[in-house]
């Protein structure tokens, strides 16, 4: 009974503390090169994204979507402003590139198992845990294979099953799916969904594919032509936990026509500059 109804704080309480986010940036902003020759690549973007929230980020090419990412795994410094990302745990921020990042010296348990070595992870247990994401992403027929024997869809699992096995607090994905077909791709959402769902893991989730964005996030950010900004801002109204279902709902149907209309301007101006 207690629980179901509990007893007021006293008047005068002052209100529970606002949760700080996991990623904040502000003012953040970044150029290639310098003097005249100078390229703006990004921003300025001010971005904050709670704990738990699964944000999507859309945008033209070369906007500076994967320069934002990289700036938050710390790759990369920023020209202005900073990016700055709490995590309660030692454990790291994990990052999935575009274009796989994986080590092509090592065999696939080994790359799975990279960053529970690094964290210090028992031998055994990392070796289990490297083996059960290698499970989850069909790949343990490829156990001791090298990358360079693997397509490119294999190749991006396994990027996947590396970063996923660090069960990170912050996930940054620089559209993970892109290489994949459309089955497999299909498939890897429902997981990631399911995943985050369960584990309430921040994400950061750079895509391509409006339907993805709207699919996955809580939050789905759309930026400008280079240097990107955000310009627009939308909160897919679908419950969690979701499912692939919602595809098939007007209201996704709906969302995408609108964010196709703020994002295909920015298109167009990407392809021929002012
Ligand atoms: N290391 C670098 N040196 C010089 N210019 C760079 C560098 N990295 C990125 N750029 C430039 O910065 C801009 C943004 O690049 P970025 O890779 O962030 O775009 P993107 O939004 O990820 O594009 P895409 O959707 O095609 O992946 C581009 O014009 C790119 O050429
Ligand atoms: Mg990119």
């Amino acid at each position: 009974m207690g629980a179901a109804h509990p007893t007021p704080p006293p008047p005068g309480t002052p209100a529970p503390a606002p949760v700080p986010p996991k990623l904040r940036a502000r003012g953040l902003a970044r150029s290639f090169g310098r003097g005249a020759h100078a390229l703006p690549a990004l921003g300025p973007v001010d971005i904050e994204i709670a704990p738990g929230e699964f944000t999507c980020l859309v945008g033209p090419s070369g906007c500076g979507k994967s320069t934002l990412l990289r700036i938050a795994a710390g790759l990369l410094r920023p020209s202005a402003g900073e990016l700055e990302i709490r995590t309660a745990s030692p454990r790291p921020a994990a990052m999935i590139f575009q274009d796989y990042g994986i080590y092509d010296w090592k065999n696939v348990l080994a790359n799975v198992r990279f960053g529970l070595d690094i964290q210090r992870v028992p031998r055994r247990e990392a070796d289990a845990r490297a083996r059960d994401w290698l499970a989850r992403m069909g790949l343990s027929e490829f156990a001791d294979a090298y990358p360079a024997a693997l397509s490119g869809g294999m190749r991006q699992r396994v990027a996947i099953a590396r970063a996923l096995a660090v069960e990170p607090e912050m996930l940054l994905m620089d559209e993970p799916f892109a290489a994949l077909d459309a089955q497999l791709r299909t498939i890897l959402q429902d997981e990631l969904l399911d995943l985050t769902q369960t584990t309430r893991t921040t994400v950061l989730f750079i895509t391509h594919s409006l339907e993805e964005a709207i699919l996955l996030g809580d939050r789905v950010l759309v930026m400008s032509a280079r240097p990107g900004r955000i310009i627009a801002e939308h909160r897919p109204p679908f419950d969690r936990p979701r499912t692939a279902d919602i595809r098939a709902t007007t209201e996704f149907t709906a969302l995408k026509a609108e964010l196709w209309d703020v994002l295909r301007g920015e298109v167009r101006r990407e392809a021929v500059p002012a």
